[in-house]
């Protein structure tokens, strides 16, 4: 067994070329400079200036207000070729930081707590590079989206023309990953992250006394019934070689503890990776509240509703970007093909409409305390990934655009 510490050590002397390891202040302090400035989805506006006066002072050709907030840099080759997209996201989360450290967030409960200004400042770090290394045939598109965390911004920037003008054939991204050690990545083909539905039912019955239920519909009953059969989807309708997921995240109803109430609410999340799925845990769900209302003379009403697909990675983008992420960590921990996650990404869209690889870049060092997980009020990361994440982007550009 290969200690994290040996990998660590192997990525710092790793293979990240001279010019790009330079930039690695520069990233440090782009990243620290974004994450005392959070700023929520589609809220994005210093961190949107700040990209723009970058590319502006590196001569990059750049267009801002995409989708609000959005930012979109396109940089040629030398000579004619494919397009390239790269993505990044730039939004942070309504989370109060708990981090004691010299960068901390300067806005009060907003965080960058998933590592987006990581990932801004990757895509910073690569537009500075290609600014000055532009030996490629064909043209790099950085695709800066706002609104990851939701509501989601890859949609509307899909919707106002970012895929074409020029027409992107392939895209590319990466987050920053605490579920991994730093010196580790994972690349996949095929479904990476879970399609993200959501729903919010509300029950009626008929309300009363605690101690006279033969005068009441109780609302609760019914809701405890309906948790439980909801898991009934996972458990029996679904082929047990699938993954999915049912969670009932909120369930609220009453306010004595001798009083039935009149209603009960409930909300929750579903997750599952193939696309043939798609529509089918809401008609579930709505037969089966509306099974148990009927039984017990309760009625309902269920919104149902799909925020993102699942992330669906082109086989022959992941294969590219998996040998090069194997000649760029060079450590045998490696690159690991089995990392999903029902975790969602609205990267997913843009997927959609272009053959592409999303990946993970560990990012976690236990040893340095910095291994919380994503969303938590102390996540951090190693911030020495960062030119990798650069060193990635540019290799895949090269190889893409050759
Ligand atoms: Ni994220």
């Amino acid at each position: 067994m290969v200690s994290t510490v040996s990998a660590i050590e192997s990525l710092a002397n790793g293979q990240v070329r001279s010019s790009i390891r330079a930039l690695q202040p520069q990233l440090v302090a782009w990243r620290r400079h974004l994450h005392q400035r959070p700023e929520l989805g589609f809220k994005e506006q210093l961190t949107a200036a700040f990209i723009a006066q970058k590319l502006t002072d590196w001569g990059v050709r750049h267009q801002t207000g995409i989708a609000k907030t959005g930012v979109v840099a396109v940089i040629p080759g030398t000579r004619p070729g494919p397009v390239l997209a790269v993505r990044a996201d730039m939004d942070a989360l309504p989370i109060q930081e708990l981090n004691e450290v010299p960068y901390c967030s300067q806005h009060d409960g907003v965080m960058h707590a998933c590592g987006h200004d990581g990932h801004t400042a990757i895509a910073l770090g690569l537009a500075h590079y290609l600014s000055k290394n532009n030996d490629f045939s064909g043209t790099v598109k950085l695709i800066f989206q706002p609104a990851e965390e939701g509501p989601g911004g890859a949609k509307p920037m899909i919707e106002a023309g970012v895929l074409t003008h020029p027409t992107v054939d392939a895209i590319i991204g990466l987050h920053l990953w605490n579920n991994m050690p730093v010196g580790q990545m994972g690349v996949r083909a095929g479904a990476l992250m879970a399609a993200v539905e959501c729903f919010r039912c509300m029950i009626a019955g008929k309300g009363g006394h605690g101690a006279m239920p033969q005068q009441t519909i109780d609302p609760v009953v019914v809701s405890a019934q309906i948790v439980n059969a909801l898991q009934a989807i996972v458990a029996r309708n679904i082929n047990p070689l699938d993954a999915a997921v049912v969670t009932v995240g909120e369930l609220h109803a009453g306010s004595a503890l001798n009083v039935i109430p009149d209603t009960a609410r409930m909300s929750g999340t579903v997750r599952y990776f193939k696309p043939e799925y798609e529509g089918y845990f809401g008609q579930r769900m709505a037969a089966i509240i509306r099974g148990i209302c009927q039984s017990h003379g309760a009625t309902y009403e269920l919104d149902y509703w799909q925020l993102y697909p699942a992330l669906i990675n082109d086989a022959s983008m992941a294969s590219l970007v998996r040998s090069i992420a194997t000649e760029v960590i060079e450590t045998p921990l490696g690159v690991v093909p089995e990392c999903q996650t029902m975790g969602g990404e609205d990267m997913a869209f843009f997927l959609q409409q272009v053959p592409g690889c999303y990946f993970f870049l560990g990012s976690a060092n236990a040893a340095k305390g910095l291994a919380y997980p994503h969303h938590h009020p102390r996540f951090d990361f190693d911030e020495r990934v960062l030119c990798v994440g650069v060193e990635m982007f540019a290799r895949c550009i090269e190889a893409f655009c050759r």
